[in-house]
């Protein structure tokens, strides 16, 4: 662990403490308000054809799931005070659970950072034609959707053909998807679809990130602003329209819908645990990064658990089935306008999450790099920017590529697994670390240990058995492939590797 944090001093790998405890703040915010609440708490209220929902008491979800990340996030807390280095949950697995179990945790963050990033861009994209639509222009079908939704929106709208009902029943969006595959361009006979804003923003945010951390920071401050500005209009704004009897019954499918609802509002909180990743780039870490896992936290289930109450007191439960429901109580209510700025605030709010997922990702391939675990020019940082612009291009390239093909939920459901997982082995290793070296001076300390860390290993398992078993086999493979990766070039190159090499001869 000393090795680590000495790691970080050395010429040339040296990134630049700029952040404030508020900017980290702000960095966890910015992680966390964006597709999350802005869509899903529709679906998780409402139920969908794979889950039931909660009806009013998704609040509950909302508290139940916040209680689990925080647990999560005082295990994270403790690991970012004692060793402030970039990797995150990469990081503090190297620290305290050895290489293999630090690689296979570094390349299953790759599902929660850069195939979160890839579900969020596509959401971004979504969010972005609904704003162009309300102002009555429509981006064209086949460069706003992936090849697979296109499919499956075709084939729902050809079973429900020749059934009025059923065709008046589909939601605007398949019917407009259906269109897609013949609308678009062929190309050997193949049509062209692709999302393409998704891929265009995540090019913009690579490079807004390559310039530097610093107005990167305050690029995100200002999102971050608006977005709580927006939730601020929403929150205030709705309370007028709040009927009461709309929060009977509160809790329409008991337990059951509340948990089922959480497993999927779970994607909200992600981001939290982001913050930890910019260890390095704090100006103190020491006291600043649990303050600000902390703090950003606790901001933001106060804000989804009162968002959540004014949504589901606005209209009845069982109807807020849109993916915009935070726009649509409004245009329900033929509130266009108030729409439109809320469809303005959730294209801001996903694009700092956007943002600081990709910031978490690049700084974990670079203490990978750092490592040894990926090849060593990974690790290079730019002579006038001072970041890590290898990483930060090649993670622009793989989530520009991804989110012009991929499927949101697919999407989705990985990142949820991934991030689980990591907090699973986060909180083991604080356990680890404790055992291993209980005197070691403690910044910051995950209170009620072990019974802290054994609530969220167990929570966060309960969160991922309820998800899918075909994201389980995709989780499963993508590990997997880590692992013979790590056979074939870690194992030999990496920093520990070569040390014991050099020790043997
Ligand atoms: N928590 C982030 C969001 O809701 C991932 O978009």
């Amino acid at each position: 662990m000393d090795v680590l944090v000495a790691d970080t001093n050395r010429e040339g790998v040296q990134l630049r403490r700029a952040l404030s405890a508020t900017q980290l703040t702000a960095l966890g915010i910015g992680a966390m308000i964006g597709a999350g609440i802005f869509a899903s708490v529709g679906s998780a209220a409402a139920g969908g054809s794979e889950h039931i929902g909660a009806g009013p008491a998704v609040a509950i979800s909302f508290v139940l799931v916040a209680v689990t990340c925080g647990f999560a996030a005082l295990c994270y807390a403790e690991f970012a005070a004692l060793v402030p280095v970039a990797g995150s949950a990469y990081t503090y697995a190297y620290a305290t659970l050895g290489e293999v179990i630090a690689w296979i945790i570094g390349w299953d963050l790759i599902l929660e950072y850069a195939i979160g990033n890839v579900a969020v861009a596509i959401s971004w994209s979504g969010y972005l034609q609904e704003l162009l639509r309300s102002f009555g222009w429509e981006w064209p079908v086949w460069l706003g959707v992936d090849w697979r939704t296109a499919q499956q929106a075709a084939a729902q709208v050809a079973q429900a053909a020749g059934n009025p009902d059923l065709l008046a029943a589909l939601d605007p969006s398949t019917l407009r998807y259906a269109d897609a595959l013949t609308n678009a361009p062929h190309l050997f006979g193949l049509p062209l679809v692709l999302n393409l804003p998704a891929a265009l923003v995540t090019v913009g945010i690579t490079w807004v990130l390559v310039r530097g951390i610093r107005e990167s920071a305050r690029f995100n401050t200002t999102m971050v602003i608006v977005k709580l500005v927006i939730i601020a209009f929403f929150v205030v704004l709705g309370a007028f329209y709040i009927k009461p009897e709309n929060w009977h019954p509160f809790a329409p499918h008991g337990l059951k819908g509340i948990s089922s609802a959480a497993a999927i509002i779970f994607f909200a909180y992600i981001g939290f645990d982001a913050i930890s990743t910019t260890a390095e780039e704090a100006r103190n870490p020491q006291r600043d990064m649990p303050r600000s896992i902390i703090a950003s936290l606790i901001v933001c289930a106060v804000i989804y658990v009162v968002v959540a109450l004014v949504l589901t007191g606005m209209a009845k439960w069982d109807t807020l089935t849109s993916t915009e429901p935070l726009a649509a109580v409004f245009s329900n209510l033929g509130m266009q306008w108030a729409a439109a700025i809320i469809a303005v605030g959730a294209v801001v709010a996903t694009t700092s999450v956007l943002f600081v997922f990709q910031i978490g990702q690049t700084r974990i391939f670079f203490s990978m790099a750092r490592d040894g675990l990926l090849p060593g020019w990974a690790a290079k940082v730019h002579p006038r920017f001072r970041t890590p612009h290898v990483t930060t291009i090649l993670t622009g390239i793989f989530v520009a590529g991804f989110s012009a093909v991929s499927n949101l939920d697919e999407m989705l459901e990985l990142t949820n697994i991934g991030t689980l997982f990591a907090f699973v082995l986060v909180a083991v290793g604080v356990v680890v670390l404790r055992r291993r070296e209980p005197d070691r001076p403690r910044p910051f300390r995950t209170p009620w240990v072990p019974v802290v860390p054994l609530l969220a290993v167990l929570s966060c398992t309960y969160l991922m058995v309820s998800l899918p078993s075909r994201t389980w086999v995709r989780f499963v493979v993508w590990l997997a492939i880590g692992l013979v990766i790590y056979l074939l070039y870690g194992r030999k190159r990496s920093r520990l590797a070569l040390a014991e090499g050099a020790r043997v001869s």
